[in-house]
């Protein structure tokens, strides 16, 4: 009786705290792809979000200017091009990265490094100049280079947190479990027909 009359008061209070870690700032770098639409989404959804700062090189101002009708907190900016990447990253507690180009068909993940190597290490950059205490999450692949790459950069800056530096494989191991799943049911030959990444 008593615990159930002080949950709301408890729940209460957390939704009125002003604390940082109800206040983030959220970029997500490569927002207008196929995982950067999505991953907006969630974000916009978030009540630990207070601004979502979207950056692409193409379609972000639709994007933005989308999620922003959704009536949840997190005010959304959307940035488009390398003039205003500065802009997205300024004050940035948090930033995600699925920027890059996805495996095609006949493609390995190492074919993939030759591009996003060099897209991942400009957008880190851009971090360790605007936001170099912000949290970063890797997605774009391959993660196991991209990872020690946006390393590398915030450590010529001097500003490098191993606590601070993620490769996100979510995604990777949601398919993977789906995949093993439909393997099992209908055996590997339909597994290869949807297989996309
Ligand atoms: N880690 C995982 O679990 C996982 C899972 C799936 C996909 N991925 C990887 O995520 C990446 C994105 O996949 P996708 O399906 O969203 O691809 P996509 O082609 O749909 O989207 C990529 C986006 O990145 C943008 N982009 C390209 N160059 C850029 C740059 N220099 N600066 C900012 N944005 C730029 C493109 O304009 C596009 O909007 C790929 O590398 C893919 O392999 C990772």
């Amino acid at each position: 009786m008593f615990s159930r009359a002080v949950r709301p008061t408890v729940s209460l209070a957390r939704s009125l705290s002003t604390s940082t870690q109800n206040n983030a700032k959220v970029a997500v770098l490569g927002a207008s792809g196929g995982i950067g639409q999505p991953l907006s989404l969630l974000l916009k959804n978030s009540p630990l979000v207070s601004q979502l700062s979207l950056y692409d090189i193409a379609h972000t101002p639709g994007v933005a200017a989308d999620l922003s009708h959704i009536e949840t907190r997190a005010q959304v900016t959307g940035h488009m091009g390398p003039d205003q990447l500065d802009a997205a990253l300024k004050g940035c507690d948090v930033v995600v990265i699925p920027a890059g180009v996805p495996r095609k068909p006949g493609m390995t993940r190492d074919d993939l490094f030759n591009t996003n190597a060099t897209i991942v290490a400009t957008l880190a950059d851009a971090c360790a100049r605007n936001c170099p205490e912000a949290v970063i999450c890797i997605i774009a692949n391959p993660v196991n280079s991209t990872v020690p790459i946006t390393s590398e950069v915030m450590k010529k800056h001097g500003v490098y947190n191993p606590n601070r530096v993620f490769g996100v494989t979510t995604l990777d191991i949601v398919r993977a479990n789906a995949f093993v799943f439909v393997i099992k049911k209908k055996g590997p030959a339909v597994c290869k027909k949807h297989s996309r990444e």
